[in-house]
């Protein structure tokens, strides 16, 4: 075991990363007539790494379950952004062990973010001694080895230090028509609150080729829908020497002939006129962008260390807007970070006005141990916090509504990817913007492109019909 100390300046390899071409994984029957449960928390990343844990266990026989007290293995792929995903997770451990006392033989694995978290660790080898197998964000690809090796005892298998770039990564995708596609790993731009740089570790890129060669597989096999993912996807390729920008990747993937591309998620800082001019070029390209604005006040700006000021982001926001058409721009935003003041709040309401944001996702500011903001004193009452929040969505969510309402009338793509959870009659997808959209259709659109047009809006969703 070898595990992050939080405390010490963080010790990055400065050896060029490796690319590691494995092999294709051999199907075994290890886990032949075992089920197995697994549970994601948090961003996108996360789904994505489960369907590589759903894709080892499957190559190794065992079968998907959705319901935790069927399952031989229960795999809780875990989130450490904020201390509520913290909480969740110990809440549903009970749950586990519970389970465990009535079946012995039930193997339970914690992976994902707060495993590389040592405090989280420390934890489970004092009070979760039923928890069997423990492994962090480097070394997903060895949970086969950790399973075949267990034996009955804690197995705690974290690496502090990130590997190396891992190429063939088996996935068993939730989606046949949308894809992730992950262009690189960890982060380098240390927000002062943000505990990924920590838990992912230093930006990796992968190289534009093994991307491009998957997005070629992915339309060959019929995928409509691509998602770049990163931490800090317009930072790609800048920790590999003669790597191809953001920009010209994206340019090159929109050229595979993918219907539909998007990314995320983008920091302003590495936003640049090429991927403008790029993402305004590219009919195929969605006209989405999630933007992270994190505060509007430029003095918090800089306690966060985001590396620009509220008019920085607002010039950026509307060169956006005016070069791509119809545009839909979200963003993230924190409220309550260490001195922020009633002015520091009222900067970010004015950008909110300013920018009429589509949606945003909004947190009370959650300290984590380790990072810089985390040691700034936190002067505000949680009642303080909570009013902020509140004052902030309903300006959010007065945006979002009325942004939905352009849509009512106007037909509409949308890429139909299920059926309707609120109704059996309707199929659920998104529209090129990023709009929810339920639609009076038969099943059989699912997977497919259809016009629909809109009857009624909704702050977080529409409704259509098929047309
Ligand atoms: N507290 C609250 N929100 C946070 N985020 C990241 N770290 C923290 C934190 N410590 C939010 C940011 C980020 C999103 C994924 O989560 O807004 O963009
Ligand atoms: Fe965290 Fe900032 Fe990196 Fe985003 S860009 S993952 S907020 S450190």
């Amino acid at each position: 075991m070898n595990l992050p100390n939080q405390n010490e300046e963080r010790k990055r390899t400065k050896n060029p990363v490796e690319v590691v071409y494995l092999k294709q994984e051999e199907k075994t029957d290890e886990l032949k007539n075992k089920k197995y449960y697994l549970k994601t928390y948090g961003c996108q990343m996360n789904v994505h790494d489960s369907e590589e844990l759903a894709a080892h266990l499957e190559n190794m026989g065992a079968i998907k379950t959705d319901i935790l007290e069927e399952a031989d293995i229960a795999i809780l792929n875990t989130c450490a952004v904020r201390e509520n995903a913290h909480d969740k997770v110990f809440g549903y451990l009970g749950r586990c062990k519970h389970l465990k006392e009535i079946n012995k033989d039930l193997i339970i694995c914690i992976c994902g973010c707060m495993a590389q978290e040592e405090g989280v660790v420390n934890e489970i080898k004092s009070r979760h001694p039923y928890v069997d197998i423990v492994f962090g964000t480097h070394n997903i690809h060895e949970l086969p080895k950790l399973i075949k090796e267990y034996n009955k005892k804690q197995e705690i298998e974290v690496y502090s230090i990130e590997g190396n770039v891992y190429e063939n990564i088996p996935y068993k995708r939730d989606s046949k028509v949308s894809a992730w596609v992950n262009i690189m790993y960890g982060c380098d731009k240390f927000c002062t609150y943000c505990i990924v740089p920590y838990t992912r570790g230093k930006q990796r890129s992968r190289k534009s080729s093994d991307i491009i060669k998957e997005i070629n597989d992915l339309v060959n096999n019929g995928y409509l829908e691509v998602t770049l993912l990163g931490q800090n996807v317009n930072a790609y390729g800048k920790d590999i020497e003669n790597e191809m920008s953001f920009a010209e990747l994206l340019e090159n993937v929109a050229k595979t002939g993918i219907k539909r591309l998007r990314f995320v998620t983008s920091h302003p800082w590495d936003f640049t006129d090429e991927m403008i001019n790029v993402i305004a070029k590219y009919d195929n390209i969605m006209p989405y962008i999630h933007l992270p604005l994190q505060s509007g006040s430029s003095r918090i700006l800089k306690l966060m260390g985001r590396r620009y000021t509220k008019e920085e982001y607002l010039k950026l926001f509307n060169k956006i807007k005016e070069a791509v058409p119809n545009v839909s721009i979200t963003t993230d935003i924190i409220v309550g970070f260490p001195q922020e003041s009633e002015e520091d709040f009222l900067e970010t309401l004015d950008v909110v006005k300013k920018c009429e944001y589509d949606s945003a996702f909004t947190f009370i500011y959650s300290p984590r141990e380790g990072t810089p903001a985390a040691k700034m004193q936190d002067n505000i009452s949680l009642l303080e916090k909570e009013e902020r929040l509140q004052r902030l969505n309903e300006l959010v969510n007065s945006f979002s509504n009325k942004n939905n309402q352009k849509y009512l009338n106007k037909i509409v793509k949308v890429l139909v990817t299920e059926v309707s959870q609120k109704d059996n009659n309707k199929v659920c997808g998104y529209t090129e913007n990023m709009k929810l959209v339920n639609v009076l259709a038969p099943h059989d659109t699912i997977g497919k492109i259809i016009d629909v047009k809109i009857t009624d809006a909704k702050s977080f969703s529409l409704d259509g019909e098929i047309i």
